[in-house]
């Protein structure tokens, strides 16, 4: 699976955030090990705390189904420009993936690809 081919995924992912509060619709596509690909958006609530950004609801839906080891992710937004990882997103991907590969895009910039390493430093372990 490509980068151009996850980054579609995510695009489509994207239209199905539910985000009435913010207006920021954000989609995700993430390849695991398994060859196997979980899409994602946000899912916000009334009571803000409790919403999920699209990437952790990729996540949950990749582990819930016993997936344990991902490649890359891509990440887009509805709204333009490259939309980075939340630092909680960043910790939960590290779990997963601390070799892993963020694949962001954008209208304006087109493809970016950066490590998640590189996207945070001395992630959290116990
Ligand atoms: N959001 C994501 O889904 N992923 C990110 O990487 C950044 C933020 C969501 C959370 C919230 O629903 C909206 O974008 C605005 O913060």
């Amino acid at each position: 699976m490509d980068n151009t081919q996850l980054i579609k995924l995510a695009q489509e992912a994207a239209k199905k955030a539910y985000a009435p509060y913010s207006g920021f619709n954000v989609g995700a596509a993430l390849l695991c090990k398994s060859g196997n690909v979980y899409t994602g958006c946000n899912v916000e609530n009334s009571s803000y705390g409790a919403s999920n950004c699209a990437e952790r609801t990729a996540v949950f839906k990749a582990v819930s189904e016993g997936e344990r080891d991902f490649v890359k992710i891509a990440i887009v937004s509805e709204k333009g420009g490259l939309t980075f990882p939340c630092g909680i997103c960043r910790q939960v991907l590290s779990e997963f993936m601390p070799n892993g590969r963020i694949v962001l895009y954008s209208d304006e910039q087109g493809i970016k690809e950066f490590a998640l390493n590189e996207l945070l430093p001395y992630a959290f372990k116990l």
